[in-house]
């Protein structure tokens, strides 16, 4: 380790030393360099990059495919090693994309150029660093050193985080511990299933002391590393750079507007699983006029609420909403899954995966030993023909809902193939993030459950419809807080406005007065929350997931009209509509080529994101809470916590 850790500062210096005479003459912007303004050679550049950076994705994919679902040090060092050299191209092509001064270039063409150098491989593990030092003596003599400086740290920073995650575990009294997921004991099962409170909130503390404390230092330097590049990158820190992404004039304002116009929805949910939750756990733990405390939510950070249906349960007693037992009595296996998804999408017009994607794709968890990564993920490997699924599928429900998901990713993977590379992405992630979920929507109706012969028959009842539409809500309505929260926190910590040793002071003001949770435990100066969750140290967006979880309301709505529905929307089931599938189709068909309004608008004909379609999906629920938060005079909202459960 300490070797590794010499080596890179003297690699770093010798970038540094190499060129940093150059470093204040190539600064991005700098006018006193003549650009070239010739839009037929910026087109030939385009040609050549999307041709080369499609080459460079297909091999490193598939060095990260043998990685994910083998993990052994020379698969990660493979994979690493590709994913150097695709970083090492993007970076090339990026500072050579701003060589042309594109004023006036045709709209696509500017577009494109903007878009260069955005395509990287998931973060691999830490390379080794003669690799590096190869690659930077090839390839990066004449382009931005200090970036390149930059890179590598930071590469090592989400690197170290990554592994402090992937090792995170929790020990107990008797010597045993747990991990996060993939076992019998894990923590994830035992959130999911337990309502032991000690124990939870031990688990709660002891995840967060042995994974978000040792990460603070890494922590804290990714965030000024992150805004170094995004400086370089002509934006003000690297919350402008995520925001950028969403190509909305003020995205936080926006988003403000969102969270406000869904609150009183959210505030009624909240008030009825918060006297759900003092009936299990007493007055001792929940305090029914404050904020709920975050360990006893059904996961390891309170996000999906899916797990507390139990709990929470509406009418009790009546046909279930989770057909599971069914699929195991039919002999439901993980192929016969996947191919009734796939014939889900197909029943809509829309493309059927390839025969290779059977054949290459993972679909349950090996059994010769292997180590995998279980978590589910879809792939596009840039060639326009493979495409696959990496998933250690069970046969539940919820896994068959999950694959409905991943199929919506591989849809549009396979829709949007014949688009050059830089087009070949979701509109903007909330869509590739929607698609999927959509689908799920209306393959978990009663309507279709009928249909592919999970229930006998579908019963009309209205209490029955108020459990569906609560179980709903807890994978999307519940979650719009929670995902607000995560990252206006960190744009708040990239803009720089929190003192040092406050930021998670200032993430529990906020999870507090915005989420109506509390940490179920006292913090310290020491702790830092946030990381705790694979996408905050994993460098992941969480807006994907607030602005999907509108957005796939919309198409919803949309959807069922095409398919010419009638009734109450949430009983939609538009599986077999070509109708519907064409709409969807034109709009997975442009990919990332114009900015999302315009594939919004291709299918629901509004330019903007709308809540009402949320809002009219989960009226009937809204009513129901109304009347029972009355009823059990559950207090709406929170008064601020002085006190630890
Ligand atoms: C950098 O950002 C500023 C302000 O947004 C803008 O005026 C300028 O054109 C940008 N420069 C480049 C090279 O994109
Ligand atoms: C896993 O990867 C190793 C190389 O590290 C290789 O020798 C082995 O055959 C692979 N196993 C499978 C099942 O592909
Ligand atoms: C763009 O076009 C305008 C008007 O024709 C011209 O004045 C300007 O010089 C052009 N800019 C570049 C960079 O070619
Ligand atoms: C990564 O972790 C190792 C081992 O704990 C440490 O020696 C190294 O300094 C860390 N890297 C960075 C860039 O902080
Ligand atoms: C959201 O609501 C808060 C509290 O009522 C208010 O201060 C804020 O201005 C609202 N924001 C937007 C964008 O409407
Ligand atoms: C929740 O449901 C599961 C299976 O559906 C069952 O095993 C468990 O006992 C239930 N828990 C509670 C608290 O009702
Ligand atoms: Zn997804």
């Amino acid at each position: 380790m300490r070797r590794v850790v010499l080596l890179c500062l003297l690699a770093c210096l010798a970038v540094v030393v190499a060129c940093g005479p150059k470093q204040q003459k190539r600064h991005v912007g700098d006018i006193r360099m003549k650009k070239n303004d010739n839009e037929a050679d910026a087109i030939a550049f385009l040609e050549r990059y999307n041709t080369e950076s499609s080459r460079l994705l297909n091999k490193g994919i598939i060095l990260d495919w043998a990685y994910n679902t083998n993990i052994t040090d020379a698969n990660a060092e493979a994979s690493t090693a590709a994913s150097l050299e695709l970083q090492a191209f993007s970076l090339a092509s990026f500072n050579e994309a701003l060589e042309f001064d594109s004023t006036n270039f045709s709209e696509d063409t500017q577009r494109q150029l903007k878009s260069v150098g955005a395509k990287q491989l998931p973060e691999a593990e830490q390379q080794t660093l003669s690799e590096v030092l190869t690659l930077l003596r090839g390839i990066f003599t004449n382009i931005l050193c200090i970036e390149m400086h930059v890179q590598i740290i930071l590469r090592q920073i989400l690197s170290n985080m990554s592994r402090i995650y992937g090792s995170g575990q929790v020990c107990w009294e008797d010597g045993q511990c747990s991990v996060l997921e993939g076992t019998e004991d894990s923590l994830s099962t035992l959130f999911a299933t337990s309502t032991d409170e000690p124990k939870l909130r031990y688990a709660w503390e002891q995840w967060r002391t042995n994974v978000g404390r040792p990460m603070k230092p890494y922590y804290e330097q990714y965030v000024e590393l992150k805004n170094q590049l995004a400086v370089i990158r002509n934006y003000t820190d690297y919350g402008h750079e995520m925001r950028s992404r969403y190509e909305i004039d003020d995205f936080e304002l926006s988003m403000e507007e969102i969270y406000n116009t869904t609150l009183p929805y959210y505030l009624e949910l909240h008030a009825y699983v918060r006297r759900k939750l003092y009936d299990t756990y007493g007055p001792e733990v929940v305090d029914l006029e404050g904020p709920i405390p975050a360990h006893l939510l059904g996961d390891m950070w309170g996000r999906f609420w899916n797990n507390i249906y139990n709990l929470t349960e509406p009418y009790p007693g009546l046909q279930s909403v989770d057909p599971t037992p069914q699929m195991v009595a039919q002999g439901y296996t993980p192929e016969r899954m996947f191919r009734q998804g796939d014939a889900f999408y197909q029943s809509m017009g829309l493309k059927a995966v390839p025969d290779t994607f059977y054949e290459l794709s993972m679909i349950e968890k090996p059994q010769d030993g292997r180590e995998v990564v279980c978590h589910p993920t879809a792939w596009d490997f840039f060639d326009g023909q493979d495409y696959r699924i990496k998933m250690c599928t069970v046969v539940s429900f919820d896994d068959f809902l999950v694959i409905h998901h991943e199929m919506g990713h591989i849809q549009y993977f396979m829709q949007y193939s014949d688009l050059p590379t830089v087009y070949r992405d979701g509109a903007n992630d909330g869509f590739h993030e929607a698609i999927g979920e959509l689908m799920s929507m209306a393959v978990s109706t009663p309507k279709h459950l009928e249909t592919i012969g999970l229930i006998d028959e579908v019963v009309e009842n209205p209490d029955l419809d108020i459990n569906f539409l609560l179980k709903t809500s807890f994978g999307s309505l519940s979650t719009l807080p929670f995902h607000y929260v995560m990252d206006l926190w960190r744009w708040r910590a990239f803009r720089g406005e929190y003192p040092d040793n406050q930021w998670n002071d200032e993430f529990w003001k906020l999870k507090e007065s915005l989420v109506g949770v509390k940490a179920p435990v006292e913090r310290t100066p020491e702790d830092l929350d946030p990381p705790a969750l694979f996408h905050i140290s994993g460098d992941y967006d969480m807006m994907r997931y607030f602005t999907r979880t509108i957005l796939q309301f919309q198409f919803f709505e949309s959807l069922c009209e095409a398919s010419g529905h009638q009734g109450p929307i949430y009983k939609c089931d538009f599986s077999g509509s070509t109708a519907a599938g064409d709409r969807l189709a034109a709009l997975l068909r442009m990919g990332r080529s114009k900015p999302w309004p315009d594939a919004l608008e291709e299918l629901t004909g509004q330019r903007e994101m709308d809540v009402n379609p949320l809002l009219n999906y989960f009226a009937p629920l809204y009513n129901w809470l109304q009347t029972e938060n009355k009823r059990l005079n559950n207090k709406i909202g929170w008064k601020p916590s002085n006190s630890f459960a």
